[in-house]
């Protein structure tokens, strides 16, 4: 296959660079010391995402702050997945009318998801009229660009326009922890499942040059990065797009490769792409967290169908029975919308039961949202809220009740968990995450211990977490 990907030029990436510089020379005239604030809604590749704005921001001279009174700069990272998040994001940007006022020199930008939604774009143009730069994902690159033109000539900038997308490399980054970072490998995606509005706002897929990828995991663990997730909507088609002979499997392989102590993580997967070579891969590589996000969905073939989910229910059992053959303890979680335009109550109880044969370790679920654009708001959803309510219900109170008698399980046991924080509760020192990312809460320990691998003894569980002792070493 041709290499279709659109690359943005070490050049251009350059020229943003300049940007910067200009800017920080602009701040640096004055004799203040200028601050950003942040804000991040939605997924992890939005925190990635954040992560580069910070890195640009920092490259522009500015400190940072989690007060949105003191921010010269505020930067609200969007997520548009479902209404709920939306009215979030409205609701905060509506407020920030009063910081502005407050401080009328400050910068508001809207970026992410929802900056790209063509609809949103309006209504900040109509109503939101101390918004100053509305940019989508396509944009991100060219921040330093769009803050420079409002620094210097005022007005507003609207940067949304529709495009397949692109990939930039040499953004500099500003990653939030010294023990977990997200490599984003892959951009975008082509599935168009009839609820998402994600292929609209993020574009097709598009695949990181497996060189640059390697590269920064590399430099993340000679740094001492030890738990590195990769992130993509759908890892699982990585390289496609490339015309490379190389999959994801052969990624996964190679960065198993790179020496050091480090765990590898990748999200998300879609089941129709998950090969039995990828659970073969992970059966056998010591670094790759025996943990798979595997979102289901709903466990009914018609509504599967009507998702264009490409999979029914028997072909999702059955890579669950060859991922468990392949990688035995693996822990299993998905993704799970209830109240899909049209489900029946009877076609619900099939997840019911679904979730009862596979039995996850845990489960995300949502009530279906309609999302402006996207084939499934135009559907027919005769269900009432309050019995899709019901079923949601159901659907957590039997999955809390597995969640339960899973952790449980883990009592007694002795496992190599990474220590990753400190634990704000009270009668625990620190937090750390088995091989299969379940959270640990550890009675007692040295800061010093973050960041290695320690054997944990597990004395305690709930539904939601773990909890137990430093094994003698
Ligand atoms: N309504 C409810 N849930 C949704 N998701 C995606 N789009 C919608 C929607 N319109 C859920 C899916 C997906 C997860 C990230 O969000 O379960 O896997
Ligand atoms: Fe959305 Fe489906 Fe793509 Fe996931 S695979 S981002 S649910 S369209």
């Amino acid at each position: 296959m041709e290499r279709t990907t659109v690359r943005i030029s070490p050049e251009d990436i350059a020229r943003q660079r300049e940007f910067c510089e200009k800017i920080q020379e602009r701040l640096s005239a004055q004799n203040k010391e200028y601050l950003a604030f942040v804000d991040t809604y939605g997924c992890q590749q939005n925190e990635a995402d954040s992560e580069r704005i910070r890195g640009y921001l920092r490259d522009m001279g500015y400190g940072f702050t989690q007060d949105e009174n003191a921010a010269d700069v505020i930067v609200i990272n969007t997520c548009a997945i479902r209404e709920h998040a939306e009215d979030r994001v409205l609701g905060n940007v509506g407020a920030l009318v009063h910081s502005k006022r407050r401080h009328p020199g400050q910068v508001i930008c809207l970026c992410g998801c929802m900056a790209q939604e063509p609809q949103v774009a309006e209504k900040i143009r109509e109503s939101y009229r101390h918004v100053d730069i509305v940019f989508g994902p396509h944009a991100l690159w060219r921040f330093p660009e769009l803050l420079y033109r409002v620094l210097t000539r005022r007005g507003r900038i609207f940067e949304n326009a529709e495009e397949p997308g692109s990939i930039a490399e040499g953004i500099p980054v500003v990653r939030q922890g010294d023990v977990k970072a997200w490599v984003s490998i892959m951009y975008g995606c082509n599935n168009f499942c009839t609820y998402c509005i994600v292929p609209y706002v993020r574009g097709r897929e598009r695949s990181r040059l497996p060189e640059d990828v390697l590269a920064e995991v590399r430099e993340l663990v000679a740094q001492g990065y030890k738990d590195i997730t990769l992130l993509g909507q759908n890892v699982n088609s990585y390289g496609k797009d490339l015309g490379l002979e190389m999959d994801f499997a052969d990624l996964l392989e190679q960065i198993n490769d790179i020496p050091g102590e480090f765990l590898i993580r990748f999200m998300t997967s879609h089941p129709k792409d998950a090969s039995q070579k990828l659970f073969e891969v992970m059966g056998r590589c010591g670094k790759i967290a025996p943990v798979f996000h595997l979102p289901v969905q709903a466990g009914n073939d018609r509504v599967l169908k009507a998702m264009n989910r490409h999979y029914d229910r028997a072909a999702y059992l059955d890579k669950v029975k060859r991922l468990r053959e392949q990688v035995p303890d693996v822990v299993i979680t998905s993704d799970i919308i209830v109240g899909f335009p049209g489900e029946t109550t009877p076609e619900f109880e099939e997840t019911l039961s679904l979730i009862e044969e596979v039995r996850f370790d845990a489960l995300f679920t949502f009530i279906f949202s309609p999302r402006v654009g996207t084939p499934a708001a135009k559907m027919e959803d005769p269900m009432p809220m309050a019995e899709k309510k019901a079923n949601f219900q159901r659907l957590v109170d039997a999955q809390n009740a597995i969640s339960a008698e899973k952790h449980a399980a883990y009592i007694g046991k002795t496992l190599r968990c990474l220590v990753d924080g400190v634990c704000q509760e009270e009668g625990y020192a620190l937090t750390a995450r088995t091989p299969g990312n379940r959270l640990v809460r550890v009675v007692e320990g040295d800061e010093s211990l973050i960041g290695t691998f320690r054997e944990v003894k597990i004395t305690g569980a709930n539904t939601w977490s773990l909890w137990g002792e430093l094994a003698q070493a």
